[in-house]
């Protein structure tokens, strides 16, 4: 076969004939790298084989109408876990699995295994990166030495399909990580694109013609990609990240694309000294040690797919000595708090043209929804005005640019979630798209932003006389 010399994105899979600095098809910067890829077979001989696969097989074409499996699952009985991959693993399915270096991806994987190996199913556990010792250690510290996981250290494909082919196909096998691997029909150096690629396509190969489950861990990139090629995200049939903030405990399973399942389930673990531990009740979780008489602090009654998670959001409006004051979020789209901040400057009648603000979603969680406007701006209004908001309060809606608070959907799993936890007062659009029956808490509908601005700074005097009393008694 005729080789010839290329330059490959290291981060999009992109071919380029010279090096350049620049990667025009993912804008990356210094991501070109040298690869050699195999070129179409020229001549005589190419067109031969062309000319022989030329006429071509017909098959049969079939209507969408037609007799379909549900697809079969294997649980792993980790409820977190079987929630995101969709109630459990589907034979023959590849599952690529991201996240930082240190966040617990191999503890999590040696846990399932370990669930699944002890139902009586045979699994096996490949580490590119870590000596057995290494695993055995992991193993010992989480308490799961007895399970019968199949354990070895090693990095070339050939040698682990080989092996994992010998005797029944394994129900599950981690591969930890597709970086690490290496294909000995591939040229090219072991970590280059071209070289997670081919490992990849051999192991899906694997996996669709025994039936095995395999789960491909995947390094991060600093911007949060799975690094390597975007194209093995293509290939799998699903792709779920691991996250959590290094100085918080818990961590979150997201399914980002699942072809068997929901992509927005999320799972909540905790992780401890002896591994990851679920997390059945988040909220509880995510609003554990509350300030419940700060100003700037209000509960957003969210979802996560199908679960509702109470977070508390916090703000902090302050006086700013800089020329142009400074607006800083965690957890939220920053570009989102500048149109729920422009708002309220138009529509609300606040003045934050000389006020740094600052807005975190408390316990290190990400929020995307724009249902958590209502909940954001309340904190704000309450941070700017000083006045604390009820702690047995919950906010949702989402907020248009004309300052109008429009609905958001699954009004009544939010209330419920909310009521269990003992909240007793829900501020909600003027119209809900689904009306609950019964409702566990009383509802108080605002149809604009002016009015949230009037309540909360209706409480105002209040509070000012509570502080002022305190001031003359000392
Ligand atoms: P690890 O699973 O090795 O992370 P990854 O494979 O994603 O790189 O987890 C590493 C971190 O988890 C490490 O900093 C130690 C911590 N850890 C615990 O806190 N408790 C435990 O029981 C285990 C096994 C790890
Ligand atoms: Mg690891």
């Amino acid at each position: 076969m005729a080789k010839s010399p290329s330059f490959i994105c290291q981060s999009c899979g992109a071919a380029y004939t010279r090096w350049q600095g620049k990667c025009e098809a993912c804008d990356g910067w210094n991501t070109l790298a040298q690869e050699s890829i195999a070129a179409p077979i020229a001549g005589a001989k190419g067109a031969a084989l062309r000319g022989a696969r030329s006429a071509g097989r017909v098959f049969a074409l079939e209507g969408l109408k037609g007799e379909s499996l549900e697809a079969p699952r294997v649980a792993s009985g980790i409820a977190e876990l079987d929630r995101v991959t969709g109630g459990g693993f589907v034979p023959g399915s590849v599952i690529l699995i991201g996240g930082d270096p240190g966040i617990g991806k191999s503890t999590l994987l040696t846990q399932a295994c370990a669930a699944l190996a002890r139902l009586g199913n045979r699994v096996a556990y490949i580490s590119g990166e870590e000596a057995v010792a290494q695993v055995r250690l992991r193993a010992e510290r989480l308490g799961l030495t007895e399970a019968p996981v199949e354990l070895a250290a090693e990095t070339n494909v050939e040698d682990i399909i080989a092996t994992l082919s010998e005797g029944a196909p394994p129900r599950l096998a981690v591969i930890d990580s597709i970086q690490t691997m290496w294909s000995s029909a591939v040229e090219a150096a072991p970590g280059t694109v071209t070289q997670v690629r081919g490992s990849a396509q051999s192991l899906i190969r694997f996996a669709k013609t025994t039936g095995t489950t395999v789960i491909l861990v995947g390094h991060v990139t600093k911007d949060g990609q799975i690094a390597g090629p975007r194209v093995v995200e293509h290939m799998v049939d699903a792709v779920v990240s691991f996250e959590g903030d290094s100085g918080h405990h818990f961590r979150i399973l997201r399914a980002v694309k699942n072809r068997f399942g929901p992509t927005d389930e999320i799972g909540v673990f905790e992780m401890t000294g002896h591994g990851l531990a679920e997390v059945a009740n988040p909220s509880a979780l995510f609003l554990a040690g509350r300030d419940l008489s700060a100003p700037g602090t209000a509960v957003f009654a969210g979802m996560e797919g199908t679960r509702p998670l109470l977070v508390e959001i916090q703000a902090l409006v302050a006086p700013s000595s800089l020329g142009t004051p400074r607006r800083a979020v965690v957890g939220w789209d920053p570009s989102r708090l500048s149109m729920i901040l422009a708002v309220l400057e138009a529509r609300g009648g606040l003045k934050l043209g000389q006020h740094d603000v600052y807005l975190n979603v408390a316990g290190g969680l990400r929020i995307n929804e724009p249902a958590a406007d209502l909940a954001a701006a309340a904190a704000l209004i309450s941070s700017l005005a000083g006045a604390p908001l009820s702690p047995e309060t919950v906010y949702f809606g989402e907020i248009g640019l004309s300052g109008a608070i429009r609905p958001v959907a699954q009004a009544p799993a939010r209330l419920k979630e909310a009521g269990k936890l003992g909240f007793n007062r829900a501020i909600v659009p003027a119209t809900l798209k689904d009306s609950p029956d019964a409702s566990p808490l009383a509802l108080e509908s605002v149809g604009h932003i002016a009015d949230l601005v009037a309540t909360i700074a209706a409480r105002r005097p209040q509070v000012a006389r509570e502080r002022r009393s305190l001031v003359t008694d000392r």
